[in-house]
């Protein structure tokens, strides 16, 4: 079993498609997969058309209820879903001491997935450091603009310093650069400041900009089932393909 971050503190890059179809592709890989919804704005429980649930993971999370209790099943994926709640349950966490192990325990109760991937929230917050103690790798999704690189150094230090302060091995895989405009010069440029600043690897992998991948939402499933054949599907499909070779 192998637990990713799919994590960025910004919003809008690509943190919740990626985790939905990712997910999507490795299970058309034959692969079991958990994604779990860990933003209070439920954009993936209602991507995947998930919008009916008395308990969800700001339930679990406070020990109310197990993580088994709220799990929803999609396109043959698995989801622990959430709404808003969660931001209470953020703040309950916040102030009682120790809680940053809480996702950490539930993902241990799991047996039976290959992978389980955590959208994590728009922010560097308690729930994220609850993702990353979680979590044993991290991709970070990112649009190849010159804005985004501003937030780059806010992650890599929050992992740091969580790996460092909690003694936890996390391996950051790299930069997926999502939305690609391949017309834009920008972009080969700011993957290659990447490349000299950073010690991250950029995967090989690409998501281009594809209306299809925003659409798919609206059908409540992933753009792998929604358009198979589009340019995000084919992204997507390469994409786990490359994180299964990490992982051999
Ligand atoms: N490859 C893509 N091509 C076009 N639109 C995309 C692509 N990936 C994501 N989007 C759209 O961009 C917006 C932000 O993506 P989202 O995955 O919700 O980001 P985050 O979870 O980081 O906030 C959404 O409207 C989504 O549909
Ligand atoms: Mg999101």
């Amino acid at each position: 079993m192998v637990v990713y971050s799919i994590i960025n503190q910004k919003g809008g890059t690509g943190k919740t498609t990626t985790a939905i179809n990712l997910g999507a592709a490795l299970n058309r890989r034959a692969k079991n997969v958990l994604l779990i919804d860990l933003d209070a704005q439920g954009n993936l429980s209602y991507s995947l058309g998930i919008n009916d649930f008395d308990q969800s993971m700001a339930d679990a999370l406070l020990g109310e209820c197990t993580i088994n209790d709220i799990l929803q099943e999609r396109e043959s994926l698995t989801v622990a879903p959430s709404d808003n709640q969660l931001a209470d349950t953020e703040l309950s966490l916040a102030r009682s001491e120790g809680q940053e192990k809480a996702l950490a325990n539930l993902v241990k109760s799991l047996s039976g997935f290959d992978y389980i991937l955590i959208d994590c929230p728009p922010s560097l917050s308690m729930l994220t450091i609850n993702a990353l103690l979680a979590s044993d790798r991290v991709i970070i999704p990112m649009q190849m603009e010159v804005l985004s690189l501003q937030g780059l150094d806010q992650i890599v230090q929050t992992i740091e310093k969580v790996k460092k302060t909690f003694s936890k091995k996390i391996t950051i895989d790299g930069v997926l650069p999502v939305m690609v405009d391949k017309r834009r010069k920008l972009s080969q440029e700011v993957k290659e400041y990447i490349q000299n600043n950073y010690d991250l690897r950029i995967f090989d992998s690409l998501i281009r900009s594809n209306v299809k991948a925003s659409e798919a939402p609206s059908f409540g499933k992933s753009v792998i089932n929604y358009k198979p054949t589009s340019n995000s599907a084919v992204d997507y499909m390469r994409f786990a393909d490359e994180v299964l070779e990490l992982n051999r």
